[in-house]
C-alpha cells in the first residue's frame, strides 16, 4: 500500500517548476487540478474541465475558497473547445473509460497538446477493486440471479485499463513510462466497507436494473463478514497505472 496520496505522486513526476499550461480534462471534483494550481509557480494557467456541470461548479467554488485560479468548464473531452497546441500537461486521470470514443478523445488530447507536450493519465488494472465485484456477483448468484444474465459484465472500467491503455494511446503518443501505484484500501469494519461498496457504480448499476438495493447490501454484507471471519481483515486491492506519454513532434 502507498502512504502517499495518489495526487500527489502523480504531481509529483510532472515538472511544475516552470510556467506551464496545464489541463485537467475530466476533473470531477477537481483533486489534480486543485492541488496542480497549488503547485505551480504565478504565470501558469490551470484549465479544467468536467461534462458534469455539478463537478465544474464544486471545483470552482473549491477553487475561489482557496482562492486559486483555475479556468473551470463544461465541456466533453471527445470535443475539447481549445485550440490546437495549447497545453504544456494534459492530466486525464480515471477518465477515458467512460468517454464513448476512446480513440476520438485521445485524438482531441494529442490535438490540444502542444509538440513535445506531456500527456498523464492514471488508469486502474483489469477487474480494478476485484474483491467488490466478487462479493457482489456471488451475493447476486446467492439471489438467484442467472449468470448468464445482464448483471454480471465486465467492469466498466475494463475498457482502458493498464491492460489495454498502452494500444490507444500509441495511437498518438510515445509512452514514457508507466508505474503502478498500490490504492489498497483496509476497512475497519463491515459497516464502513458497505457503506464505500453503496457509492460504487457496481452497486448503482445493479440496483438501477431492478435489484433491491437492501436485499442486495445485506447479502454483500453477508459474505464480507463471512470474509472477515476466514481472512482477519478486509481489504479491496486498488492497483493502478500512471503513463506518461509525449506528443511526437
Ligand atoms: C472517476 S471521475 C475522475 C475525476 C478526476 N479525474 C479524479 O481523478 O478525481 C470521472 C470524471 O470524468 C467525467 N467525464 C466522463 N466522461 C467525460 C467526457 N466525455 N468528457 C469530460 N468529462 C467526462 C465524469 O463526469 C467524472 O467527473
Amino acid at each position: 500500500m502507498n502512504p502517499t496520496s495518489v495526487v500527489e505522486w502523480v504531481l509529483g513526476k510532472i515538472p511544475l517548476e516552470g510556467r506551464s499550461a496545464i489541463l485537467d480534462a475530466g476533473c470531477g471534483l477537481g483533486r489534480f487540478a486543485l492541488a496542480a494550481a497549488e503547485r505551480s509557480p504565478a504565470g501558469s494557467v490551470v484549465t479544467a474541465l468536467d461534462l458534469s456541470a455539478a463537478m465544474v461548479d464544486a471545483v470552482r467554488t473549491e477553487a475561489r475558497g482557496r482562492q486559486l485560479a483555475i479556468e473551470v468548464s463544461v465541456a466533453g473531452i471527445e470535443e475539447l473547445p481549445h485550440p490546437a497546441e495549447t497545453f504544456d500537461v494534459v492530466l486525464c486521470n480515471y477518465v477515458l473509460y467512460h468517454v464513448e470514443s476512446i480513440p476520438k478523445a485521445i485524438g482531441e488530447l494529442a490535438r490540444v497538446l502542444k509538440p513535445g507536450g506531456r500527456l498523464v493519465s492514471v488508469v486502474p488494472a483489469f477487474r480494478w477493486l476485484h474483491e467488490l465485484i466478487d462479493w457482489q456477483d456471488r451475493a447476486l448468484l446467492r439471489l438467484g440471479h442467472d449468470i448468464d444474465g445482464p448483471l454480471f459484465k465486465p467492469t466498466g472500467t475494463d475498457r482502458f485499463c493498464e491492460e489495454n491503455a498502452p494500444r490507444y494511446l500509441r495511437e498518438r503518443f510515445r509512452v514514457m513510462s508507466r508505474e503502478r501505484y498500490d490504492g489498497t484500501m483496509r476497512f475497519p469494519s463491515v459497516e464502513v466497507l458497505l457503506h464505500h461498496y453503496r457509492h460504487t457504480m457496481r452497486f448503482k448499476n445493479a440496483v438501477a436494473a431492478g435489484v433491491d438495493a437492501e436485499v442486495l447490501a445485506a447479502a454483500v454484507g453477508e459474505l464480507m463478514s463471512e470474509t472477515l471471519a476466514r481472512e482477519g481483515h478486509l481489504q479491496v486491492t486498488s492497483q493502478n497505472t500512471c503513463f506518461i506519454c509525449v506528443r511526437e513532434e
